[in-house]
């Protein structure tokens, strides 16, 4: 990791689908090996973020550098675990092999896998808690435990930076738990930045959550009030010039 240069800079970023404005005016920088939460009301504008971030959308105006690059270049240093995947159940393929998937990018010019790359994947499974399973179908894994192979995918890869989109959503609080710990390892290894609605977490692990509500505002964690746990998004309270008559 470059120390020296922000992970992601974007200056005045505007989005948007057809006639619709999603994100307007977006400014941030990320530092490398931050853990940046991404929290805001759904139709937000977060996964649209998290796309044109991973290059697959393109901004209507402003700029986005990722490793000092514009976002839509191919590069290898990003992975990406998605909210879930849609997958055929029966599609014969092992938890060893899915996570084998994430080191594709970097395969030789021969194409063929190699002992090092097996490797790779199975200290991804490691660190995810899913060396036993290595040899199960994909299939069979509960939704918590397809989220952990998803991200020991996208850990085969050996990313610089690691996105998230709502990693938590369709799992159980258990498994939450454990997707949480499995980042808090990685914290300060790799930028990261995720999705979630779990404010508890915000508070507890990101370094700063950026709320996305069509603009983009930086929250330090400890900021977060009371308000936003109870799902409701609103701008920074203003002190009122007068008190209110009780
Ligand atoms: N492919 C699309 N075409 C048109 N509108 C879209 C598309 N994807 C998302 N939107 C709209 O853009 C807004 C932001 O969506 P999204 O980024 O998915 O929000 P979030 O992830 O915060 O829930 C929503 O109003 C959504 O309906
Ligand atoms: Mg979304």
């Amino acid at each position: 990791m470059n120390s020296e240069l922000p992970t992601i800079s974007l200056h005045d970023v505007c989005f948007s689908y057809q006639d619709t404005l999603v994100l307007k005016n977006i400014s941030f920088l990320v530092n490398p090996g931050e853990f940046i939460g991404i929290i805001g009301p759904n139709g937000g504008g977060k996964t649209t973020l998290i796309k044109l971030l991973l290059g697959f959308l393109k901004p209507l105006s402003g700029s986005i550098s990722i490793f000092n690059q514009m976002a839509t270049l191919p590069r290898q240093q990003i992975a990406y675990v998605p909210q879930s995947l849609h997958f055929d159940k029966d599609f014969p393929i092992s938890v060893l092999e899915l996570v084998m998937q994430g080191c594709l990018s970097k395969l030789p010019w021969y194409g063929i896998f190699r002992q090092t790359d097996k490797k790779k994947a199975l200290d991804a499974l490691e660190k995810v808690g899913l060396l036993d399973f290595q040899n199960h179908p994909f299939g069979s894994l509960s939704g918590g435990q397809s989220q952990r192979a998803l991200i020991a995918r996208a850990l085969a890869s050996e990313p610089d930076l690691l996105l998230l989109d709502e990693p938590t959503a369709s799992v159980d609080t258990q498994a939450e738990g454990d997707i949480y710990r499995i980042l808090k390892e990685l914290q300060g290894k790799m930028t990261i930045m995720m999705v979630t609605h779990n404010l508890q977490a915000a508070i507890e692990l990101f370094d700063r959550v950026i709320c996305v509500q069509q603009t983009a505002s930086i929250i330090n964690p400890e900021q977060l009030c009371e308000h936003f746990v109870h799902g409701l998004y609103h701008t920074p309270l203003i002190k009122l010039q007068k008190p209110i008559p009780l």
